[in-house]
């Protein structure tokens, strides 16, 4: 082992010290990051650099976004931070003047694309105070035996569901940034994965929030009758869209039958022992196999989409967000088809990645 104890130790073995210290600091501040993320989506700056339509120098955006001329500094070092880690792009203008472009990063953070995805929404929710200060619980937590517990209850006193049935605001955030990622989804299928909604008569959303997947469903596949089953406040807080039913419930007693039950970003929530009753739950709403029934899956398989290691590390982050705020899970190939057999499924088929998640079709 190196360490500066050490007597007699090499010019090498001193950089590789210098280095480790470098890399411990850049793990302890690594959530500035997030917050400068946070406050550039807040201040609306990736809307501001595309309505310019050219890279903005720190007087464009302080112009922009009535920002006080005093923080020009400031705002300079945030700039540049976010352009260092890749969200924004750093330019020179042929003045030689510091500009600030968008990256593919930040064009996912515009809102100036109508019709198009916006993943700020998701991206507040996430970095939301009541999703962070968990955190903070961590050790404290790992201390205690009790698995149903978990850092958010420890943290609030109510479990994640709880807290957002009884804060409106939480539970608009939660609904937004599901909403947006709904949105976002919806349009990758019209490129991949398509045929698993192919031919279906009837579709019941299982926590399908404000029913934004089951409305882009039922303009890419007319025909398709949908139904967006959720918690009763969820239902009765969603702005409803024509053609659309809507039915609020638990999914852990009763779903209304349709022929196929989707579950997007549902599962990872909950143990084991919660997704086989979620899952024996569709089983009695759908029909056979033959008949056409099966269950569409739209979550992790730990494992599958893997190419950076950004994607690598995103979905342990996933798993760990998951441990933090309910008792779900991030999931391999083999957990999920001990559940699918646990539940009572002859089948199933992983159709295809869409990013760091997969389609999977779930048969009775
Ligand atoms: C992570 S969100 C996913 C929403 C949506 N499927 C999507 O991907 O955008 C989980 C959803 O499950 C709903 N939910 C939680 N517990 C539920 C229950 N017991 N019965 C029905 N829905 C529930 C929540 O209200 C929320 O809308």
């Amino acid at each position: 082992m190196t360490t500066l104890a050490s007597i007699n130790h090499t010019d090498g073995e001193v950089q590789d010290i210098l280095e480790a210290q470098a890399v411990l600091w850049n793990h302890s501040l690594s959530y500035i990051k997030s917050m400068c993320l946070k406050c550039a989506i807040e201040l609306r700056i990736p809307d501001a650099i595309h309505s310019q339509g050219m890279p903005a120098t720190i007087s464009d955006l302080l112009s922009f976004l009535s920002i006080p001329k005093t923080k020009s500094r400031h705002l300079r070092i945030m700039m540049r931070l976010l352009s260092c880690v890749g969200i924004f792009k750093s330019h020179i203008t042929p003045s030689g003047e510091e500009a600030f472009g968008l990256s593919p990063v930040s064009q996912l953070l515009t809102t100036a694309f109508p019709g198009s995805p916006c993943s700020s929404p998701f991206i507040l929710f996430l970095l939301d105070h009541h999703l962070v200060d968990p955190c903070h619980q961590l050790s404290r937590w790992f201390r205690i035996s009790d698995t149903s517990t978990t850092p958010f209850e420890m943290a609030h006193g109510k479990t994640f569901w709880d807290l957002t049935g009884a804060q409106p605001e939480l539970n608009d955030l939660l609904n937004k940034g599901m909403g947006c990622d709904s949105v976002f989804v919806m349009d990758v299928l019209k490129h991949v994965g398509r045929e698993a909604f192919n031919g279906i008569g009837t579709l019941v959303d299982v926590g399908g929030g404000t029913g934004l997947t089951a409305a882009a469903l039922a303009k890419e596949f007319p025909g398709l009758k949908c139904t967006v089953f959720d918690l009763p406040h969820v239902v009765n807080s969603a702005k409803k869209m024509e053609g659309i039913q809507y039915v609020g419930g638990d999914m852990f007693l009763e779903l209304p039958p349709a022929d196929v039950a989707l579950l997007k970003w549902i599962l990872h929530d909950w143990s084991d022992e919660d997704c086989v009753r979620i899952l024996q739950r569709c089983k009695e709403a759908i029909p056979p196999k033959d008949k056409g029934g099966k269950v569409i899956v739209i979550d992790m398989v730990v494992g599958v989409g893997i190419n950076t290691q950004t994607s690598l590390e995103t979905q342990l982050l996933f798993d760990l967000e998951m441990m933090i705020l309910v008792t779900g899970k991030e999931r391999d190939e083999n957990e999920w088809r001990e559940l699918f057999v646990a539940a009572g499924f002859s089948d199933y088929k992983i159709i295809s990645s869409i990013g760091l998640r997969s389609i999977i079709e779930v048969y009775p």
